[in-house]
């Protein structure tokens, strides 16, 4: 199948093109940013996007004629107008231009950060079904993305599938939520790192199993559902500490706070049954996950 993966340089993009080259697909990435694929050699295009810019949208889709699109690219920056152009517009003009070229499935990342914290659902699992409580300007896009979805879907007959994304982990990531992460690698590289809560909550997934769902969903024709939460291994920062120990017990993690990153924490329970039953998906426990991650960051010291 041949496969747009817009936002292919970024830190879930470049996963997802080696995951769906690795698979056998032809894969165009498209990106403001350049990433290099000429390992994968002509299995893998990468072509300049600017996501902002329609003319330039339609005309990669017309010429490639992708018959599903992944559409990772985004901006955190806090500036409105540059961070409405990606986000918003840059996302309208990816359905729009599939809806032109006829693409058969849009795939968008959407965001836990939709739900914003935890305390409107009380301590249980959120569902793709509670309504959202968007608190910041990303995740205010991400509600105005999949209500964009839901307009494009039920006006145009487009399929067009939402995935919710958790806390992603790798080390690589440097933007988002990165305390967890920096936990890992401080930790591995013998540098000492400091958090404000010992109880501040995170639902993380690792950053191949992320791209592993994103592929999943694509290369599905017609999925149940047009909205996933990814789900993911809920724990405190203090317990993420406690698993880095059990392989560095040296690690030096220390908090400012024992308690209070609860109640600042956003949504950390998420239901992710869809996701589970129809794809059969399950993560591999996030230990072991953390044990890779300090395995290779000390491979590479
Ligand atoms: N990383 C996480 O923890 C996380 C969690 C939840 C959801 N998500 C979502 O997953 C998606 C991918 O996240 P990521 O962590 O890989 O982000 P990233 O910032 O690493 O990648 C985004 C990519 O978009 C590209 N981009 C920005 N502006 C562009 C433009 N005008 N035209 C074309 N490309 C442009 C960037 O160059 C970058 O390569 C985003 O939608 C993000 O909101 C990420």
């Amino acid at each position: 199948m041949k496969v747009f993966v817009i936002g292919g340089a970024g830190f879930i993009g470049r996963r997802v093109v080696r995951l769906l080259a690795a698979e056998g697909h032809e894969v165009v990435s498209l990106d403001i940013a350049t990433a290099d694929f000429s390992d994968l050699g002509c299995q893998v295009q990468s072509q300049h996007l600017d996501l902002t810019s329609f003319e330039d949208v339609i005309a990669a889709m017309a010429t490639h004629k992708p018959q599903a699109v992944i559409n990772l690219s985004y901006m955190r920056e806090n500036l409105p107008r540059p961070a409405m152009k990606v986000n918003v517009l840059g996302m309208d003009n990816c359905f729009e231009a599939a809806r032109l070229a006829d693409v058969a499935h849009v795939v968008y990342s959407s965001s836990i950060a939709v739900n914003g914290s935890q305390a409107p659902y009380g301590k249980r699992p959120i569902l793709e079904t509670d309504p959202p409580c968007p608190a910041k300007q990303y995740s205010v896009h991400k509600v105005f993305n999949e209500w964009q979805a839901k307009e494009y879907r039920e006006k145009h007959g487009m399929r067009i599938t939402g995935l919710r994304a958790a806390h992603i982990a790798g080390t690589d990531k440097l933007i988002g939520s990165v305390d967890h992460v920096q936990c890992i690698v401080n930790s591995a590289l013998e540098r000492k790192s400091l958090f404000d809560y010992r109880d501040r909550m995170r639902c993380i997934v690792y950053a191949d199993d992320i791209a592993e769902v994103f592929v999943r969903l694509a290369l599905k024709p017609k999925p149940e559902h047009t909205l996933y939460n990814s789900g993911g291994e809920t724990l405190s920062l203090g317990q993420l500490a406690g698993i880095v120990r059990k392989f560095l017990p040296e690690a030096d993690i220390a908090f400012e706070h024992d308690t209070g990153g609860e109640a600042v924490s956003g949504g950390y329970l998420f239901d992710n049954q869809r996701l589970m039953s129809e794809f059969g998906i399950q993560y591999p426990p996030y230990e072991q996950r953390v044990g890779q991650m300090i395995a290779s960051l000390r491979r590479g010291k």
